[in-house]
C-alpha cells in the first residue's frame, strides 16, 4: 500500500529531523512496517522517491536488516535466542517446540536469532521485541497466548510501544518465572 497524504506528510517530519535525508531511510521502513504488519513494495517505492534513492536501494537495506519482513508474517515475531547462554540453557529446545507449536499458526512467526543481549534472562525469547526469560517451552508459550488473548499488550512487529509512532522504540525486560515444560 502506498503512502497516504498524512503518512507522506509524517514522513517529510522525520526526514526533516535528518542533515541527510537519506538517514530517515530506517525509521521509514519502521513506519512502513508498523501500518502493515511488513514493508510492501509500493512503500519501498514511496520510501526510494521521498528520499531520491533507487528502490534496489530501499529493497537492499530492506532484505539485509532481519527486522524488516517482505511479506506478512503475522502479528506476533517470537524470536528466540540460541547463541551460547541460551544455547546451554535450552534454547534450542525452545525453538524447536514453538516453531513445532506454532506452525499453522498465521498469527506468531517463531524465529531463531543470535544473542539479543539479555545473557542472564537465558534462555530468553522476544515477543515483538519485548523481552521474556528464563522461560520453559511450557512458560513460553503461556506468554505467547496471553499476547494472542489481549491479555498482554503486544508492541508492534517492529518494537514501537502499540499505540505509538516510529520513535522511542525502547524495550522492558520482563522476568517469567521458568514454570511447566
Ligand atoms: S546468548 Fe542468548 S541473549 Fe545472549
Amino acid at each position: 500500500m502506498s503512502f497516504t497524504d498524512t503518512e507522506r506528510r509524517r514522513a517529510e517530519e522525520l526526514i526533516a529531523r535528518y542533515p541527510h535525508g537519506k538517514s530517515a531511510l530506517l525509521p521509514l521502513l519502521h513506519m512502513a512496517q508498523d501500518r502493515d504488519g511488513y514493508v510492501t513494495q509500493d512503500a519501498m517505492q514511496d520510501i526510494a522517491a521521498l528520499l531520491g534513492l533507487t528502490p534496489a536501494l530501499v529493497l537492499g537495506a530492506c532484505s539485509f536488516y532481519t527486522m524488516f519482513k517482505r511479506e506478512p508474517i503475522g502479528r506476533l515475531v517470537v524470536s528466540v535466542c540460541t547463541n551460547v547462554s541460551c544455547l546451554v540453557n535450552g534454547g534450542p529446545a525452545l525453538v524447536d517446540s514453538l516453531r513445532a507449536r506454532y506452525a499453522d499458526d498465521l498469527d506468531v512467526h517463531v524465529e531463531e536469532v543470535e544473542c539479543i543481549a539479555a545473557c542472564d534472562l537465558a534462555p530468553v525469547m522476544q515477543v515483538n521485541y519485548e523481552f521474556h526469560g528464563p522461560v520453559t517451552s511450557g512458560a513460553a508459550v503461556e506468554v505467547i497466548e496471553q499476547y494472542k488473548s489481549g491479555a498482554l499488550t503486544a508492541r508492534t512487529i517492529s518494537g514501537s510501544p502499540a499505540a505509538a509512532s516510529v520513535s522511542g522504540a525502547g524495550t522492558t525486560v520482563r522476568r517469567e518465572l521458568a514454570k511447566g515444560g
